[in-house]
């Protein structure tokens, strides 16, 4: 096998914004983006590259100094040091520490076609990252493949899953940074898994050694770059942050119907209900079964009517059959994927032998956005992208086959994001000024724009919810925000216990599923007895509870990509312990809710909780952080605690996000020794209008010193759909509250105050 190691710099030019370096095998082309963001690309061919996840365009200039010996390109806040014999990249922050380093060695190299960089390992160094990825949250000492792959049944350790993120976070001597390789070819990363600790390195069988590299100094900085980079996500409709009911598959209207009405019956809040492929005729894509789903208008009219939505699932996979409107569509305008020789690729998926649509080619994404009114036209608002690795039955798809101009090897890690695109952009047009809800299985870097995720087909066992936690934290880091897990677990049937400790786990995820196999008993809340019932109605009644500060939570997602399942490791880098396995799982549910994922086996756990000072959320027991502690953990009671300083917006119980409430907004503040601040965001929760202005926000601040709770102005033009608010203070001494709380009524221009005690 040839192998090339990125020899000396022959020539340096400079063209507009680029600068660019030669040597004997290849070349690099270096841009600035940011202060904080410089990208190299190292191609032995340079071709101009279309990234699938980069919205952003290098900035107009790019300044350098060059000597014998090197070329520095130094922004205001990171430093990138080309040394030029040879040529080596090297990232620093102003003040000259080491962030980054290439192995001097090996540095960017190709073997065959694989093109790999070889990198430092800092003896300290631990990484987080790669989105959807099973081992720990420190990645070090391991090694990830990014092949976007269906995978039943996986084991906690699995890997590659089904989505690809090539992006970590390097933390070591007190530093951190971030590095984004786009690159969409099969990928591989090494965490000083490989190589006795000498190097770190990351590479793919193809394509160029294109890189963004992410200096800003704090893990939230990293992830408001890497976001602006690739891009945030809307707004979600409110309704998709409710409970939601699925399943393989409720198989009729019929079904669907006694599902939603025994929710309303029982009193337990939901607001999705979903069809599952058997929705359809014999499983061709836009179409209906036509006995069990005779109706599908008046279904959704009566869900409706009963506050509920609709999510139906799409598959890629179009069925080979004469007649069926869609694959009549797509052969008559060679929408498909194909071989060289103009055939195309046919592979077995639920309805039988199966076409793949080309999404990376414009038309065919108009063509499948348009084909969505089959189901818009009855009133679906959620749509469901699934099998998009793409899956065949296992089968692994022949390299030869071609998307746009690209063969499968180039792209495949890409094709699952360019179905949600197509989805997100087809039922946006579709559904006029109303937030279309997209949830995809596979994705890439950039996702976040067009649709949610959910992480796939987990197992019914306690390892495999605190994976599925680890997996949402993970995708967090990685821009991914709004996530689900199947909750209950996909595969295998749950313990009654299990059932219980994951719904109330699923409380604190961002996207609320309950999903199953078919085959598995089902999972509905009612199905495991009164008490537990009881015990999940309340949790669930919680999570509603939670609307008005988890929306605000997603308004953040949009406005600087932080997630709203934080792993601990993004707001508290610096604390060892929370990189402990045995803390690894904890996780900041927005701001200041602090969950711990308890299996459903243990009732006492041990619970590490950063510095400062916290409340057990049920209890209002105060606990001085640093530390672990051990708590009652039954499966009634959670370990969630609440950050001291916390400003929490609550509301009544609702059965559902369309159920206007009682237009009380109870705002929780827990005492906390120094400032604290939230920004408190509301809009209709169901159209763009925001986007024009059309919100309500105001920023709460508490002040422990001068003693003081005050609201800003509030911003935007959306009237509110609460007409009081009451202030709750919780850890308050009675005087500091009484005078404190007077001064924010009157502070306060639209709303009447009430206040507890
Ligand atoms: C795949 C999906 C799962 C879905 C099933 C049937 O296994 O991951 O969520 O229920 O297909 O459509």
């Amino acid at each position: 096998m040839q192998t090339e190691i990125l020899g000396n710099a022959e020539g340096i030019k400079q063209h507009g914004n680029v600068l660019i370096i030669k040597t004997p095998e290849a070349e690099a082309r270096v841009w600035v983006y940011s202060p904080t963001i410089i990208s190299v690309c190292i191609s032995r061919e340079y071709r101009e590259y279309e990234s699938f996840a980069v919205i952003q365009e290098p900035a107009d200039k790019i300044d350098f100094t060059e000597t014998d010996k090197e070329v520095v390109i130094a922004t205001s806040a990171l430093q990138l040091r080309v040394s030029k014999s040879p040529l080596r990249f090297n990232f620093y922050t102003v003040d000259d520490k080491v962030l980054s380093e290439d192995d001097p060695r090996f540095g960017v190299n190709w073997q065959g076609e694989r093109v790999i960089n070889y990198r430092k390992l800092v003896a300290d160094e631990k990484f987080i990252g790669l989105g959807e990825k099973t081992g720990n949250l420190n990645r070090r000492g391991s090694s990830y493949v990014n092949w976007n792959t269906d995978a039943p049944l996986h084991g906690v350790d699995a890997d590659p899953l089904y989505k690809t993120f090539p992006f970590f976070v390097g933390l070591h001597s007190g530093l951190t940074y971030g590095l984004f390789f786009d690159n969409t070819h099969k990928s591989y990363f090494d965490f000083g898994a490989t190589t006795d600790d000498q190097m770190s390195w990351f590479g793919a069988d193809g394509g160029d050694m294109n890189y963004y590299f992410l200096g800003a100094q704090s893990v939230p900085k990293i992830i408001e770059d890497y976001t602006w980079l690739t891009g945030r996500m809307e707004m979600p409709p409110l309704w998709s942050l409710g409970y939601q009911q699925c399943r393989w598959s409720y198989m009729s209207a019929d079904e669907i119907l006694d599902i939603a009405e025994n929710f309303r019956k029982e009193k337990i809040p939901a607001d999705v209900m979903y069809c599952d492929i058997d929705y359809m005729d014999d499983y061709k894509i836009f179409t209906w079964n036509k006995k069990t789903f005779a109706d599908p208008k008046g279904m959704i009219a009566k869900l409706k009517a009963m506050h509920f939505k609709l999510v139906t699932i799409v598959d890629p996979g179009i069925k080979v059959e004469k007649g069926y409107k869609q694959y009549d569509d797509g052969i008559d305008k060679d929408y498909f994927a194909k071989y060289p020789d103009g055939e195309k690729y046919v592979a077995n998926v639920w309805p039988g032998r199966c076409h793949f649509p080309d999404f990376f080619r414009k038309d065919v994404r108009e063509w499948w956005g348009k084909s969505f009114t089959a189901l818009t036209n009855p009133g679906v608002e959620g749509f469901w992208n699934d099998m998009n690795e793409p899956a065949a039955w296992g089968q692994n798809m022949p390299w030869l086959v071609k998307f746009g101009d690209k063969y499968m090897p180039e792209v495949r890690n890409a094709y699952g994001m360019e179905m949600a695109k197509a989805t997100y952009e087809g039922t946006k047009k579709l559904l006029g000024n109303k937030r279309p809800f997209v949830l995809t299985r596979a994705a890439y870097s950039g996702t976040q724009r067009y649709s949610a995720v959910w992480t796939g087909d987990n197992s019914a066992y306690d390892a495999h919810m605190l994976l599925g936690q680890r997996l949402v934290n993970s995708l967090g880091i990685t821009g991914i925000s709004m996530v689900g897990v199947d909750i209950g677990g996909f595969s295998g049937d749950p313990t009654p216990e299990l059932m219980v400790r994951w719904n109330s786990l699923g409380v604190y995820t961002p996207m609320f599923r309950n999903h199953a196999q078919q085959g598995t008993i089902m999972r509905e809340p009612w199905v495991w007895g009164k008490k537990n019932e009881d015990i999940i109605r309340k949790d669930i009644e919680q999570r509603y509870r939670l609307l008005p500060y988890l929306y605000s939570s997603y308004y953040q997602s949009c406005q600087t990509g932080m997630p709203v399942s934080r792993t601990l490791a993004i707001n508290y880098t610096g604390d060892e312990n929370v990189y402990d396995v045995k803390y690894q799982n904890e996780f900041l549910f927005g701001d200041a809710i602090l969950v711990a994922p308890v299996e459903s086996t243990r009732f006492t756990e041990e619970v590490y909780l950063p510095g400062g000072e916290w409340y057990r959320f049920s209890t209002g027991e105060k606990f001085k952080g640093g530390r672990a502690v051990t708590v009652p953990a039954p499966l009634t009671d959670l370990p969630v605690f609440i950050k001291a300083g916390a400003i929490i917006p609550m509301q009544n119980v609702i059965q559902s996000t369309s159920e206007k409430g009682d237009g009380l907004l109870e705002i929780s503040v827990w005492y906390g020794s120094e400032t604290s601040s939230f920004v408190y965001y509301e809009d209709d929760g169901s159209s763009y209008d925001y986007q024009k202005g059309d919100y309500y926000k105001r920023e709460i601040r508490f002040d422990p010193v001068k003693g003081e709770i005050t609201f800003s102005k509030v911003e935007g033009s959306f009237q509110s759909k609460y007409d009081r608010i009451r202030l709750v203070l919780h850890g308050f001494e009675k005087n500091v509250k009484t005078t404190n709380v007077r001064d924010v009524i009157f502070n306060n221009d639209r709303a009447a105050i009430k206040i507890d005690y």
